[in-house]
């Protein structure tokens, strides 16, 4: 028998206000055309007064954890991915421990952009795996529009806002068995040499103020191709599977011609990609998370599939896990 980190439930949650490409060219130069050409973006929706990035993390926990059977007051850990956070300390997770009304466990933040939730759910893995907690809330939250340049047509029309979860527990499996759920394999990279390609223009300890997101686009593409399809390639030869016997891939939505790059270099057909870029636009280290529990309550995903998730962003980091569902 092993320790395995295994999905019990997942959740998520939007702001209620959905921003269309239409309305999107009343505010800056753009057009639906131009936008669903380059992106595959038609609709994001954006935080309205009172929705922060705290309180959609814990409308997304309460459904991951109704989804999970359990009682919030068995999670004895936080792990929440963002770069959004409501202030700069307390933890963001710490307003959703409280909020949840579970107290006394590990409750932190994790800052790797859009990589977010990987190394949140990395993290989170290690941590049930030697035993310093048993149930864990795994979270991508954000409130990107709160770091935009409204004015800055190139990275506006981008991104949205929204959270996902899943509650993750260590079980004791028999990895004799194939089908034994859990996580399987992880991979995470960093390369700081690339900081400046998609990064905020100020912070507490620089400018004394949040600053404004600003990326060099085709750039950040050309990298996002190259590293996700290295991680991928990596994290299936950790694991001993190969692409063909991936029931669907995760990744994190950007950009819809990132998808599709990432899934032609590993063979896969499109039908196995979970697609959400569409609805939700580019949700940072939510994006992971929303589209799996948006997959699971549609049905698509099921208990007993292999699913891979992988994403990239600012740092650069990027990385990828394979998990029997
Ligand atoms: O989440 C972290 C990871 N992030 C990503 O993976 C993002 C990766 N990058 C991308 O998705 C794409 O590079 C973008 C969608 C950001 C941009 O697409 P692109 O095909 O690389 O376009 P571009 O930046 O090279 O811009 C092409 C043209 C420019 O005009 P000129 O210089 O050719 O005359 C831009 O000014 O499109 C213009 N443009 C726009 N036009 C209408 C840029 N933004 C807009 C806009 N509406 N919103």
């Amino acid at each position: 028998m092993t320790l395995r980190s295994v999905i019990r439930g997942s959740g998520s949650a939007l702001p209620a206000r959905a921003v269309s490409n239409a309305e999107m060219a009343t505010m800056v130069d753009t057009t639906d055309e131009w936008i669903v050409e380059r992106t595959g973006i038609r609709n994001r929706h954006i935080a309205g007064e009172g929705e922060t990035t705290a309180t959609l993390a814990t409308e997304a926990c309460r459904k991951a954890i109704e989804a999970a059977g359990i009682d919030a007051a068995s999670i004895d850990l936080i792990v929440l991915g963002t770069c959004s956070p409501d202030q700069t300390f307390p933890a963001t997770a710490t307003i959703v421990q409280n909020a949840l009304g579970c107290r006394g466990g590990i409750a932190f933040d994790v800052a790797a952009v859009c990589s977010g939730f990987l190394y949140a759910f990395a993290t989170a893995d290690a941590l049930l795996r030697t035993g310093a907690a048993k149930r864990a809330l795994v979270i991508g939250a954000e409130t990107m529009s709160r770091l935009l340049d409204w004015d800055d047509r190139t990275t506006c029309v981008l991104f949205g806002d929204g959270a996902g979860a899943v509650v993750l527990e260590a079980v004791d499996v028999d990895e004799s068995d194939p089908m034994a759920p859990g996580i399987l394999a992880t991979r995470l990279h960093a390369d700081g040499a690339h900081g400046d390609l998609l990064h905020m223009d100020g912070g507490p300890s620089t400018t004394g103020s949040i600053g404004k997101l600003r990326m060099k686009g085709r750039e950040v593409f050309r990298h996002a191709v190259v590293n996700l399809a290295a991680v991928l390639e990596e994290v299936l030869v950790a694991s001993g599977y190969k692409a063909d016997d991936i029931d669907w891939v995760v990744p994190h939505q950007a950009n819809a011609r990132i998808l599709d790059a990432t899934a032609r270099k590993l063979g896969l057909p499109e039908e196995k990609v979970i697609i959400t870029v569409d609805r939700h636009a580019n949700t940072s280290a939510a994006s992971v998370p929303l589209a799996f529990d948006t997959a699971v309550r549609d049905g698509r995903i099921k208990p007993g599939d292999l699913v891979m998730f992988e994403a990239m962003g600012g740092g650069f980091t990027w990385g990828a896990s394979l998990v029997r569902v």
